[in-house]
């Protein structure tokens, strides 16, 4: 009984060491090059958020709002018949959906992930704007979401990836 518990702070401490190495192990090899278990987006890496702003302003600000707010009374079809832009932030439905659906969305239009014909003003940006910008400009949108609504999303993402 003497022996036993004498161990167990040794055991615990064995156990403790143990997973703060584990803690730093993934910590080292997750977070320095700002790759997101939980997507493919990489809202917390600084360089891609500023490069995304620049796109942002330059490519989506126009129909999506200098805010993110999207264009007024955007749940209402126009007088073409086709939805106005959609806020991206935290008061429309981009955050609804997983990374690789709104990647292929910016560079293929909405069409290109439904299964029937869709017309829309929404532009393809294949051509534009390289991956890489792409990548940049959606994971600027997500930085800017708060902090509940960025874990759902990844929720998401983690979903459609077990899928
Ligand atoms: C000419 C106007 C216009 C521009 C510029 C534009 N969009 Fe859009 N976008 C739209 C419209 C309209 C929709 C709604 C599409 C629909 O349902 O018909 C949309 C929808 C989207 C969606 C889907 C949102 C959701 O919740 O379903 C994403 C993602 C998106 N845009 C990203 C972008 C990005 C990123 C840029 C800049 C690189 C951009 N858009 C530039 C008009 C625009």
């Amino acid at each position: 009984m003497i022996a036993a518990t004498k161990n167990a702070p040794g055991k615990l401490g064995a156990a403790v060491a143990a997973a703060v190495i584990a803690a730093v192990f993934l910590a080292y090899f997750f977070f320095p090059f700002g790759f997101s278990p939980a997507g493919e987006l990489t809202p917390d890496d600084p360089n891609v958020v500023h490069r995304g702003m620049e796109v942002y302003a330059a490519q989506c600000a126009a129909c999506h709002g200098a805010k993110l707010e999207g264009q007024p009374d955007w749940r209402r079809r126009g007088a073409d018949n086709r939805l106005p832009a959609p806020p991206h932030d935290a008061s429309g439905h981009t955050w609804h959906h997983p990374d690789e659906l709104l990647i292929t969305m910016t560079k293929h239009g909405p069409a290109a992930v439904l299964s029937t014909p869709y017309e829309s003003n929404m532009p393809a940006y294949a051509g534009v704007l390289s991956d890489a910008d792409i990548h940049a400009v959606l994971s600027y949108i997500k930085s800017t979401w708060p902090k509940e609504i960025r874990r759902y999303q990844d929720e998401i993402n983690r979903q459609a990836r077990s899928r």
